[in-house]
């Protein structure tokens, strides 16, 4: 494995962040690479909130060192096109999905370029969580064609986590050049994966024993459809 892959790899959510804080150089430097992912048409359609407000890291990231939250944002260049004399409507949701696509893609650069720098992450959807007129008074977003997609919380492990999550990479995720359905035996087998504790794709068994449940999927689709976290 190069240096590259080993960080992807070795890549896991942080959830107890130390005191320890992140340099402004690093900082930089994350968001400098943030900015590198690639995104449609040179309109790099997202703002970042840097945040170091503690009662703010504390209640939305985790109590984590910084938070960045990546927000899909046409305002920019509505702004710049009125500027210059032009009407600019973003009203089509191909350019939600595609600036959409910009913000995550720039998120995700973020918390690489952090693992590279020895920093680590934790991605939240707790601005969701949160009420969402009180996050866009808190970070003074733009009421129209602004929205906060997710919120990164960066830092200093204090504590690991208990396991390293495992992830699907094999059939029915990854198709061959045509789509292909799983067969019912690949499904069964999938349902088996979920419980294989060494993969660590569902959750550790006795924690599901806790709530009786046998096989992490009935937990999955009875308890936990909506996603929560
Ligand atoms: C969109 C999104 C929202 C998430 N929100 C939360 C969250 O609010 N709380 C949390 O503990 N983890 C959150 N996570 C982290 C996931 O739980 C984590 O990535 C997943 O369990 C896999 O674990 P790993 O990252 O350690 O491999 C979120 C991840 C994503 C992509």
């Amino acid at each position: 494995m190069n240096e590259t892959i080993k960080i992807i790899q070795n890549m896991r959510t942080i959830r107890k962040f130390s005191d320890k804080k992140i340099s402004k150089k690093d900082l930089e430097l994350i968001i400098n690479s943030s900015v590198r992912a690639a995104n449609s048409s040179r309109r790099q359609n997202y703002s970042i909130i840097v945040v170091d407000e503690k009662e703010t890291l504390d209640q939305l990231f985790y109590g984590s060192n910084k938070g960045l939250v990546f927000c899909l944002d046409f305002n920019r260049l509505i702004d710049t096109a009125k500027h210059l004399g032009y009407d600019y409507d973003p009203k089509d949701i191909r350019l939600f999905i595609i600036g959409s696509i910009d913000t995550i893609l720039a998120a995700q650069t973020a918390t690489i370029a952090a693992k590279s720098l020895g920093i680590d992450s934790i991605f939240t959807n707790s601005i969701h969580r949160a009420k969402i007129e009180d996050v866009y008074k808190h970070f003074n977003l733009p009421e129209q064609y602004c929205f906060p997609l997710i919120a990164l919380g960066l830092g200093y492990p204090e504590e690991e986590p208990k396991w390293k999550m495992g992830r699907l990479s094999g059939p029915g995720l990854v198709h061959d050049n045509k789509y292909q359905r799983l067969t019912s035996e690949e499904l069964d087998q999938l349902v088996k994966d979920y419980d294989d504790q060494d993969l660590k794709l569902g959750v550790p068994a006795e924690s599901l024993a806790e709530q009786g449940f046998e096989r992490y999927l009935d937990w999955f689709f009875k308890i936990s459809q909506i996603p929560s976290r």
